[in-house]
């Protein structure tokens, strides 16, 4: 009989947790995956299996009690200080540091852009992205398992693709990539059609590393499940963008500049925030389900953010309402350890490399191109269909009337 896999404490607190909470009188068929009567199904269901472990990984370490992120060993700190987007990939997917790895930003192919073109302009960007992917996957006829070669070609494709449709979607044509750039800093090229300055290809590229890999959350799990079934590395893109696309996951940085304009300047903070949490509102850019500390990642993109030249006014807003905003917080919530998230400073950073807020959660996607495809990798090396069981909850067997 096939089970999930329950290999620490935490499961047991699920476990009681969710087996209480569940008040669904069993049902007697036998369709849950064919064997098990739901009578005598005692097994414990964890819904959006939270709580149960569903792989094992050497890929990151997210540690929420200590506020620490790691890409294979190396804090996220140290990486964006001292690495590049390239080399970062190249460590996720291979498990080596190679400071100088390249990647260099592909050409759009032709049948992409022509797919991309058939668009309407008003496309969601994550669409037009995901459409890139299949097209692209559909030309690479890519095999099973996935390589690092593999991966390296999807991820200096896609920055490329969706430029484009950033370039299309306001009536202006697709330029071609300067190869000599980075692939942040090719992304800016093509999306405004001029060289990029130095700091903000820089900072974008930090962005892009900070955003990179995040342990099981949906989109990677799901990047996971596709690879499990031998199908190619761009299916399992295409299904993580599309799990990536849900608010409940990539998130909306947008929100947080939103706030930023809506507040306006730091005599009105306290006042501002205090309304909204009165009204049951959330602040957005605060709290995590993961980190109980500081998230490291906010941290890392705060220090980017103070180094960019005409970020001052914004920032300091920023900061400023970040402090009153914790303070606040504090307050309201003593038990509970409500700390900044990335998408604060995420605001912050793609406002000031000047990238339109409708691209935020796209640019994300391509950030975590990385993380996903490593998984991918890593799901085939050690490959097992993933296949959870569900308890049946349906109708007991009934007939059709005569
Ligand atoms: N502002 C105000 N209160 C918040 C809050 C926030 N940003 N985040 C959590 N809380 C409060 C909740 O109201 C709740 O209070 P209650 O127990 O009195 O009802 C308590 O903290 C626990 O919230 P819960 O929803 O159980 O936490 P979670 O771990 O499931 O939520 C988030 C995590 C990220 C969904 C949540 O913190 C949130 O909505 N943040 C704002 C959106 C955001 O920044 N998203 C980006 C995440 S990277």
């Amino acid at each position: 009989m096939p089970s999930l896999a329950y290999h620490d404490t935490a499961w047991a607190g699920g476990y009681h947790r969710h087996m209480t909470d569940t008040k669904t009188e069993p049902a007697t068929g036998s369709r849950s995956g064919g064997s098990t009567s739901t009578t005598a199904d005692t097994r414990p269901y964890s819904p959006g299996l939270e709580g149960v472990i569903g792989a094992e990984s050497a890929i990151g370490l997210v540690d929420g009690a200590n506020g620490r992120l790691l890409y294979r060993g190396y804090p996220i700190g140290e990486l964006v200080e001292n690495g590049t987007y390239a080399a970062v990939a190249d460590l996720l997917w291979t498990g080596e540091w190679h400071p100088d790895a390249g990647l260099a930003p592909e050409p759009v192919p032709g049948p992409v852009l022509t797919a991309l073109r058939e668009l309407p302009r008003d496309a969601s960007p994550m669409d037009a992205l995901r459409t890139a992917v299949s097209v692209w996957g559909a030309m690479q006829r890519l095999a099973f398992p996935p390589t690092p070669e593999d991966a390296r070609a999807l991820t200096a494709f896609s920055p490329s693709a969706l430029a484009a449709f950033g370039r299309l979607r306001q009536g202006l044509e697709p330029v071609q990539p300067d190869r000599s750039l980075s692939l942040a800093g090719a992304f800016l090229q093509q999306l405004n059609g001029e060289r990029p300055d130095a700091a903000a290809a820089k900072a974008l590229e930090a962005y892009f590393i900070v955003a990179g890999e995040h342990g099981l959350n949906a989109s990677t799990f799901t990047a996971r499940v596709i690879t499990a079934t031998r199908s190619d590395l761009a299916s399992a893109v295409c299904g993580a963008i599309g799990a990536l696309k849900g608010p409940l996951h990539g998130g909306a940085p947008s929100e947080v500049v939103s706030q930023l304009h809506e507040i306006g300047s730091p005599e009105r903070a306290e006042a501002w925030i205090k309304d909204t949490l009165d009204r049951g509102e959330r602040l957005m850019g605060f709290g995590h389900r993961v980190y109980r500390a500081y998230d490291p990642r906010a941290a890392a993109l705060r220090k980017v953010a103070e180094g960019m030249a005409g970020m001052a006014d914004w920032l300091s807003l920023a900061v400023k309402v970040e402090d009153i905003a914790l303070r606040v917080l504090a307050e309201r919530h003593p038990d509970r350890v409500l700390k900044t998230n990335v998408e604060y400073y995420t605001a912050a950073v793609l406002q000031g490399v000047g990238l339109p807020p409708e691209l935020y959660p796209a640019t994300f996607g391509l950030a975590r191109h990385a993380g996903w495809t490593a998984h991918a990798i890593e799901q085939a090396g050690a490959n097992r269909l993933i296949r959870p069981d569900m308890r049946y909850t349906g109708p007991e067997e009934r007939h059709l009337p005569d």
